[in-house]
Formats: structure tokens, C-alpha cells, sequence
């Protein structure tokens, strides 16, 4: 098979981790016979430095004229400590989510069992958790207008906005995952609330009945959702929120496993596909060889997965990331002694897939 991916490694430890992917991507291919060429553009604080804004025109059409995006992270802390900046890093991410279309925001919470013991929560607690949150991506609090400040800088503003048509489009997808799963659906909200929460509870609970009888749906207030996730993480299946609910959760979801470092994304449309870990540029990492490069080789895994169709090859890697664990060649996020640099991770994983 031959596809073009575009490689956008961003901030922070992103380049380091994306270097792994990319050697597991190429061992895939050498093992399997496919031809992955990789077109490399910049985004977030990188491309501000370099063109002046965080999402040029270049990597835009970069990414629409490849069969898949992989993204590593953006950000930077000479913005976060600067609230004035006109152009910030995050800015791009955004941007890009919303003009690749990409709604939908798929990320599994699935810890290895070996892991279990390096989870902060008791492993009775913890075993048997698998679940999936599916997040809507370009809609909500972080899109809404109007927003801004006031002109005397005393008061500011976002606004959260919600159309039938975008909670339909998400609730697709979130049934299509509760279908292929335990057909569990919890919509995760705020309808005591906000009016969005009431609308998303009114149009899921409509779908529910016309399109999707066998799956069980129950509604979870974001707060309790947030206690039930570190109290009985097992019992959830499927997990529908908007974006901002989703983006909290899987910070949580990702903590859960013992480190976010392990966890991947995939963001998709109508028309493109993104695949990116769940956590951010770690930029205070940056440089040490210490960054766990697990998520970005599990969303590069996703991507043989859900864009190329390629399921044995995404097992593979699978097996090579979940191997690697059981074998203790973990970065210190998970492992206090003798663990494993970023690069040492990487080469695990290449070795595997070349080997089996
Ligand atoms: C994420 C990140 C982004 C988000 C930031 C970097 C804009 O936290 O992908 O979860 O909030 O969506
Ligand atoms: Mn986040």
C-alpha cells in the first residue's frame, strides 16, 4: 500500500516523539511491504517563529493533500506566561481541527495491565478499565462567538453554542463505537445547568429511540462523571461529551493509566483524519531523551488502523508498545529506576514489528 502522511511533530517534545513514530512507521512498512512517504510542515509556536502565524497556508495544504495527518504537540511557555500575545500556538491546533473538519475526537482509555501498579488508583479500583471517550471537536466554548474582552479590559467572554445538526453528527459516531463495543452510551453534561447540555439530552435521547434500540443509554452530570472516573472506572463503555467536557476527562482518563503519555487520539471528519496523543508539548522535557513517545506511536498505530485500514500492522505495533511495557524499557514517567530514553522506547518497538 502506498500513502502520503503529513507529519507535523509541533513543540516541546513533540519533534522527539514523532521521531519514534515515524522509525516505527518505517519498520511497518519494511515488515509489511507498504510505502509511507512523509510530508513534514510546521505548526504552533514553531511555524509563529518561522511565517508568523501558527497554521500556514503551506501546512494546510500539506495536510489536505495527504491521506492522514500525524501530530505530535504544540505549545509554548513564553505564550502561556504572556497573556497579551496577539498569535498563540494553540491557536494553530485549533484552527487546523476546524478546517479539516475534524468533529469527532475518539480517545481510548485502556491502561495495561502490567501497569495496574504504577496507576494512583488501587488496582482493584482500576482493573478491567476500558473505555472510550468520544469527544466533539470543533464545536462549543472553544469555537463560539462572540468572545473577546471588553475595551477597558475589565470584563471577558466566550460563548457556548450547539446546533442539532453538530450534536447528530458526534452522537454518530459515539452510537457506532457503543454498537462495536458493550452498547453503553453516557452522555456526559451539564443539563442542570446549561441549555447546550438540555439540547445534546434531547436530540441523543430522539437518536436513541429511532436509529439505536440496542444501546443502553444513561446521562452523567460532568462532575459526577469526573468522581465515577476515579471511582469505578470500569463500569463506563462509551463516553459522549462535548469539547470542552471531553478535553478535561481525558486528562483524567489519562491519569487514570498511571501516565497521559500512554494515550492516543484520533480526530476525524467528513474528509481528513488526525491522529495525535492526548497529551500536550511537555516542554519542560524537551531536549532530555525522557519523553514517553507510547501515545504518539499508539495514534500513528490508529492511523493504520481507522485511516488505512491496515489492522494487523496496528496490532503490531500495539503488541510492540504494550511488549515494551511488559519488559520494563519504559521512559521515567512510569519507571523510577533504570528506565529507558525516548530513542531506547522507539527502537523496542522497531525491533519488534521487524521481528515477529
Ligand atoms: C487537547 C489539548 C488542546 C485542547 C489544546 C492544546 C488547545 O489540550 O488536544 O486536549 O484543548 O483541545
Ligand atoms: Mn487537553
Amino acid at each position: 500500500m502506498d500513502r502520503k502522511i503529513a507529519v507535523l511533530a509541533g513543540d516541546g517534545v513533540g519533534p522527539e516523539i514523532m521521531n519514534e513514530a515515524v522509525k516505527v512507521l518505517d519498520a511497518v512498512a519494511e515488515r509489511y511491504s507498504h510505502h509511507f512517504e512523509y510530508g513534514y510542515a510546521d505548526i504552533g509556536a514553531c511555524a509563529i517563529a518561522k511565517y508568523g502565524e501558527p497554521y500556514p497556508e503551506r501546512t494546510d495544504m500539506m495536510c489536505k493533500s495527504c491521506d492522514a495527518v500525524l501530530f505530535g504537540a504544540i505549545g509554548d511557555p513564553a505564550y502561556d506566561n504572556d497573556p497579551s500575545a496577539k498569535v498563540r500556538p494553540e491557536q494553530g491546533l485549533l484552527r487546523m481541527r476546524k478546517e479539516l473538519g475534524l468533529f469527532a475526537n475518539i480517545r481510548p482509555v485502556e491502561p495495561y495491565p502490567s501497569l495496574y501498579g504504577v496507576s494512583p488508583l488501587k488496582e482493584s479500583v482500576i482493573r478491567g478499565t476500558d473505555f472510550v471517550i468520544v469527544r466533539e471537536l470543533t464545536g462549543g466554548i472553544y469555537f463560539g462567538e462572540p468572545r473577546g474582552i471588553s475595551e477597558d479590559g475589565t470584563r471577558a467572554f466566550d460563548t457556548c453554542r450547539y446546533s442539532v445538526d453538530e450534536i447528530r453528527r458526534i452522537a454518530d459516531v459515539g452510537f457506532g463505537y457503543a454498537m462495536k463495543r458493550r452498547r453503553k452510551l453516557t452522555l456526559v453534561d451539564k443539563a442542570n445547568v446549561l441549555a447546550t447540555s438540555r439540547l445534546w439530552r434531547r436530540t441523543v435521547t430522539a437518536m436513541q429511540k429511532e436509529s439505536y434500540p440496542e444501546v443502553e443509554l444513561d446521562f452523567m452530570y460532568v462532575d459526577n462523571a469526573a468522581m465515577k472516573l476515579a471511582m469505578n472506572p470500569s463500569a463506563l463503555d462509551v463516553i459522549l461529551t462535548e469539547n470542552m467536557f471531553g478535553d478535561i476527562l481525558s486528562d483524567l482518563g489519562g491519569a487514570l493509566g498511571g501516565s497521559i503519555g500512554m494515550l492516543p487520539s484520533a480526530s476525524e471528519g467528513s474528509s481528513h483524519s488526525l491522529f495525535e496523543p492526548v497529551h500536550g508539548s511537555y516542554p519542560q522535557a524537551k531536549g532530555k531523551g525522557i519523553a514517553n513517545p507510547t501515545a504518539q506511536i499508539l495514534s500513528a498505530a490508529m492511523m493504520l488502523d481507522d485511516a488505512f485500514g491496515l489492522a494487523v500492522e496496528a496490532d503490531a505495533v500495539r503488541s510492540a508498545c504494550r511488549s515494551a511495557v511488559e519488559n520494563r524499557v519504559c521512559t521515567p514517567d512510569i519507571l523510577c529506576d533504570g528506565w529507558s530514553t525516548t530513542e531506547q522506547v522507539g527502537n523496542y518497538c522497531k525491533q519488534f514489528i521487524l521481528n515477529h
